[in-house]
């Protein structure tokens, strides 16, 4: 008997990247978006008694937040890596390991819909299935990096795209969300409305160059260039492009913003 070998679908494959190290993620890198969450969350009233929904959650930085606010959370991440840090974050929420793309809710299940950095260029099926679980008048909050806002991180991202040519690819592709009409267009196609940008600080700070670099090896994306490159040679080309950013005591504080979106259904 033959036995055939099937990859794991594309979502699978993801989560494993992005679990590759996930306390690096939860407690170095997930900090980023603070600022972002709080922006989020005030616009769109996040408070007491609000059903929300956290897609591409990570290690559950915006829905433990969201908890605190009172607010019933579920969230949806493919890396089991990380939705296990987010269930000792939040341990009333409903958490899922599983896909963005086919949300295992029903129709009209929440008021607020979120994905912080989880959905980008070419996600237009996550943004349907997002309208889907929504009720009527419910509202969506996306954020992403740029375009045309500080991010001092942008010559790490060259750094690591032109490590892995595909990668470079996908990151150009992903970021395309940002371009002018590109994110309205996704919304609107998908039955939002009253589609407003905004931008939010995203600040990461990091005492020396040890935990600067385990965080910023931490991110899915940099796994291909780990393998292809290896480990110190990719060290040495990332912390490279972050040397301007050190202080003379050998910390960092590297100063982004993100661009925020909020729609209503
Ligand atoms: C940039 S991280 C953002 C995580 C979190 N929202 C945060 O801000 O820290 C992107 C996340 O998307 C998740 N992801 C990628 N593809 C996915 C998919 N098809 N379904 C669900 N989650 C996915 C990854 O596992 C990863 O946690």
């Amino acid at each position: 008997m033959t036995t055939i070998e099937t990859e794991p679908p594309a979502w699978q494959q993801a989560g494993d990247a992005w679990g590759h190290a996930a306390s690096d993620w939860a407690y170095l890198f997930e900090p980023y978006a603070r600022d972002a969450i709080e922006h989020l969350f005030s616009s769109m009233d996040v408070g007491q008694g609000t059903d929300l929904l956290d897609i591409a959650c990570g290690s559950g930085f915006a829905i433990a937040r969201a908890d605190r606010a009172g607010a019933s959370t579920a969230g949806i991440d493919a890396s089991t890596a990380l939705i296990d840090i987010a269930r000792r974050r939040a341990p009333d929420a409903d958490l899922r390991a599983g896909d963005m793309f086919r949300l295992p809710w029903p129709d009209a299940s929440f008021d607020v819909v979120t994905a912080v950095n989880g959905i980008w260029g070419g996600c237009d099926d996550a943004v349907a299935e997002a309208h889907r679980v929504l009720r009527p008048g419910g509202r969506i909050g996306l954020t992403f990096w740029g375009p045309g806002h500080a991010l001092e991180l942008r010559d790490w991202f060259i750094a690591l795209g032109s490590s892995t040519p595909s990668v470079g690819e996908e990151m150009m592709a992903l970021a395309n969300i940002g371009a002018p009409g590109v994110v309205e267009a996704m919304l609107e196609g998908a039955g939002f409305t009253d589609v407003e940008r905004t931008a939010a600080p995203s600040i990461l700070e990091f005492p020396d160059q040890e935990i600067a670099w385990r965080a910023l090896r931490s991110p899915g994306l940099v796994v291909p260039a780990l393998r292809d490159v290896g480990e110190s040679e990719l060290r040495e080309r990332l912390m490279s492009a972050v040397e301007h950013l050190r202080a003379p005591d050998g910390s960092y504080r590297i100063v982004n913003e993100l661009t925020c979106v909020t729609a209503r259904a």
